[in-house]
């Protein structure tokens, strides 16, 4: 790493309607150096990114590459200057392939009349081969989420950018795909092309990354060099405060005897998951372990009624039910939150409230008419105990960070009073802090007699929070776990499909 200066910005100012996102933010990027950006949920993070990117402009402050102070009006503007940059939330066209969204922006300057798909697909196919498996002829809606965030990447990738800005990249791949991103990141870095990583997961910061800068609430506190600190140091200048780790109590004495919710048995669909048998009781949280493309998610999905089925049944409290739409679980108060936020979750230019209430519409409303009032009462309390950072819940959903859209999904499923709670990476791209709020409040909700499912790829969250938990391989069941053996070794070998328990 050299100490030669590629970017600098100083100053900066942004105010958006009643909040003031970043206040007076300082930062430099040196040549040929991974700097990680940090800070909680809604520190302003990818708000910066965004300046820096021309797709918003500051109140104040100034921007200089190479030493020349530069006016970037829009992301192409950006692109000139040679910065590429993967948001946080995938922004694809659905509808058209991998290799037209990859190419976009020379298609869309394009003079030529006539596209040469060949040689398109062959240059799309070059930039992806070291990111992993993904067909450029596919449309985008064809691909999981991790692939069409690798489609991101390779269309950063394409534009020879000197600085890449990487925004929270990880949160959606698979440990191989992670594995293959950090390779590129690091041959980048030796070709002197400098980038900075947003990221809550420390260990990658401390793996990858040279230096850290820190943001807290709009407000620049600081850069770090990685090889002389410590994850402790950094959290704490990122929070202001001592954060423990501490899960909360687990359920006491053996949830298997508390009344049963759910019980599932011998649900197939043929392709992606095959004779899966559970039972979830009262009070219990339930954990669901595997690697990702394992086929949680979809057993979760075939639950609820939003993935097919060929065989198994349900019953709940002892009765059997059939659920053929997601309409028939909210009815029995199951519900599911969803792992992708963006295109399956929340609406996003709805405002916090309309989301919120979402669900309980049928509530808050007299004669056919929302209630306004109902509406607000109900939305302004999920809010608060969600602690959700907005300046008011009249604001659009997208004009919350990441973080705090996720808060709002979790408000929205809540508000009904669910009697089973689905939830999928319920903490991905939320910070530490948030993080051990929604812990407690997750374990809170099992206090309060609530069964909860809880899928994550995340090992700490799921052995700290999950009284049982059962481990899937490619689509099959290794049986369930419980106590001691909840622990990191065992969950690994079964999930790679070394062991069964009890199958
Ligand atoms: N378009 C907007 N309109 C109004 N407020 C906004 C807008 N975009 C961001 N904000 C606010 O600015 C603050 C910073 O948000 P930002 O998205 O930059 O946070 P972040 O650090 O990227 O968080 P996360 O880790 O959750 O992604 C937040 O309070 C957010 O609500
Ligand atoms: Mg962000």
């Amino acid at each position: 790493m050299s100490s030669e200066v590629v970017l600098a910005v100083q100053g900066i100012v942004k105010d958006f309607p009643g909040t003031r996102a970043l206040d007076g933010v300082d930062l430099d990027l040196h040549k040929g150096e991974i700097l990680a950006l940090v800070g909680e949920n809604g520190a302003g993070k990818s708000t910066l990114m965004n300046i820096i990117d021309g797709v918003l402009q500051p109140n104040e402050g100034k921007i200089r590459i190479n030493g020349e102070e530069v006016v970037l009006h829009t992301p192409l503007d950006a692109q000139r200057y040679g910065i590429g940059f993967v948001h946080q939330e995938i922004a694809l066209c659905q509808h058209v392939s991998v290799a037209e969204n990859i190419f976009m922006a020379e298609l869309n300057t394009s003079k030529k009349s006539l596209v040469n798909y060949n040689d398109l697909y062959k240059r799309a196919a070059e930039i992806l081969a070291p990111l992993g498996a993904v067909d450029p002829k596919k449309r985008v809606n064809e691909l999981s989420i991790s692939n069409q965030q690798i489609v991101e990447i390779a269309k950063a990738l394409s534009l020879d950018c000197k600085i890449l800005i990487l925004d929270e990249p990880t949160a959606a791949l698979t440990e191989s795909e992670t594995d293959a991103l950090f390779k590129i990141m690091q041959d980048l870095k030796a070709k002197g092309i400098s980038i900075i990583y947003i990221s809550h997961r420390m260990a990658e910061i401390f793996s990858q990354c040279d230096r850290v800068s820190i943001l807290r609430d709009g407000v620049y506190c600081g850069s770090l060099n990685i090889a002389e600190t410590d994850s402790k140091e950094v959290v704490s200048k990122m929070v202001g405060r001592e954060i423990t780790n501490l899960y909360p109590p687990k359920f006491q004495g053996d949830c298997t005897k508390e009344e049963e919710l759910l019980r599932v048995q011998g649900f197939t669909d043929g392709f992606r998951f095959n004779d899966i048998s559970f039972t979830l009781h009262q009070g219990e949280i339930l954990g669901f372990s595997g690697l990702i493309g394992a086929g949680r998610s979809e057993v979760m999905k075939a639950i609820c009624g939003l993935h097919p089925k060929i065989g198994g049944s349900v019953a709940f409290a002892g009765e059997q039910i059939s659920i053929s739409h997601y309409e028939d679980a909210i009815q029995r108060g199951i519900v599911y939150l969803t792992e992708d936020r963006k295109v399956e979750g929340v609406f996003l230019d709805l405002s916090i409230r309309k989301n919120i209430s979402a669900l309980k519409i049928d509530q808050v409303s007299t004669n056919g008419l929302v209630d306004r009032h109902k509406e607000n009462g109900l939305s302004d309390e999920y809010a608060a105990k969600l602690n959700i950072k907005c300046a008011s819940t009249t604001h659009d959903v997208s004009s919350l960070s990441g973080g705090n859209q996720q808060k709002v999904l979790l408000a929205k499923l809540l508000s009904i009073r669910p009697k089973v709670i689905i939830l999928d990476e319920p903490t991905r791209g939320i910070d530490v802090g948030a993080k051990s709020e929604i812990h407690k409040l997750i374990r809170n909700l099992a206090n309060e007699g609530i069964g909860i499912i809880m899928i994550s790829s995340e090992l700490p969250e799921l052995i700290g929070l999950s009284d049982r938990v059962l481990v899937m391989h490619e689509g099959d069941s290794c049986g369930i776990i419980c106590g001691d053996d909840i622990n990191e070794k065992k969950i690994i070998h079964m999930a790679s499909g070394l062991e069964k328990v009890g199958v």
